[in-house]
């Protein structure tokens, strides 16, 4: 079974895809922490972020793997052709170029071939932006998760706060989230756009409990 979450950042998609997978038995991929990854390699690189070939190109040799403690669905540690980028994705500079990155048509082909690869190994839990409608349109539970800006600025303040990586000021939070929104749904290939046969839950007045509960809810439905 494959449960797609999608939704814009800061809606509660990672703490929530971890959950249910732990609850279900599932495993978990985090397709932002792809896109993230292609970004700090081509920052490594030297490369040009608005230059689709040069991370086009990053992108069709990209080597990434996710380690994981024994049962836990949430990978410990992110590695790329060898070195741990797990911090190192999070940080505020890699927030504000992964946009750019993720917009190349060329990057998102490659990223979604391998999602796919790795989506029939198993039951899984997706999170991202364009899982129900592009990489798993044929996903038994989909789930659009948001909620206001401002309750998604509070929530990546403290997740930050709680990693010890990236901005924890909430203005700055604030304006980088809606300025992410912005070029994640208007770009041309595979906008943020909820699938037409998504469920949508608006996460700003619901703990995160009662989030997981109505996912689990409808992954039992379809089981
Ligand atoms: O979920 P996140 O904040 O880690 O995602 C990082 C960026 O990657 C975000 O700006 C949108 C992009 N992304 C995407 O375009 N498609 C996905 N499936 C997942 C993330």
């Amino acid at each position: 079974m494959i449960i797609a979450i999608d939704g814009p950042s800061g809606a509660g998609k990672s703490t929530v895809a971890t959950a249910v997978a732990r609850r279900l038995g599932f495993h978990c991929l985090d397709t932002g922490a792809m896109y993230r990854s292609i970004a700090w390699k081509a920052i490594q690189q030297g490369a040009d972020l608005a230059d689709e070939a040069a991370v086009g190109a990053i992108a069709q040799t990209f080597d990434i793997a996710f380690e994981h403690e024994e049962g836990d669905p949430r990978p410990s540690r992110v590695l790329i052709g060898g070195d741990d980028v797990t911090a190192a994705i999070r940080t505020a500079e890699i927030d504000r170029s992964v946009s750019v990155v993720s917009a190349h048509p060329s990057v998102r082909a490659a990223l979604v071939e391998q999602q796919r690869r790795i989506a029939e190994g198993g039951d899984y839990v997706i999170e991202g932006r364009d899982i129900g409608t592009v990489v798993c349109p044929n996903a038994e539970v989909k789930v659009f998760l948001t909620a206001t800006n401002e309750a998604r600025a509070r929530r990546r303040v403290a997740q930050n706060a709680e990693r010890g990586v990236g901005s924890v000021d909430f203005e700055e939070v604030l304006a980088d989230i809606i300025r992410r929104d912005e070029l994640d749904s208007s770009r041309a290939t595979a906008p943020l756009v909820q699938a037409d046969d998504a469920v949508l839950v608006d996460s700003s007045d619901k703990t995160i409990n009662e989030v997981i509960d109505a996912i689990c809810a409808m992954a039992d439905a379809r089981a």
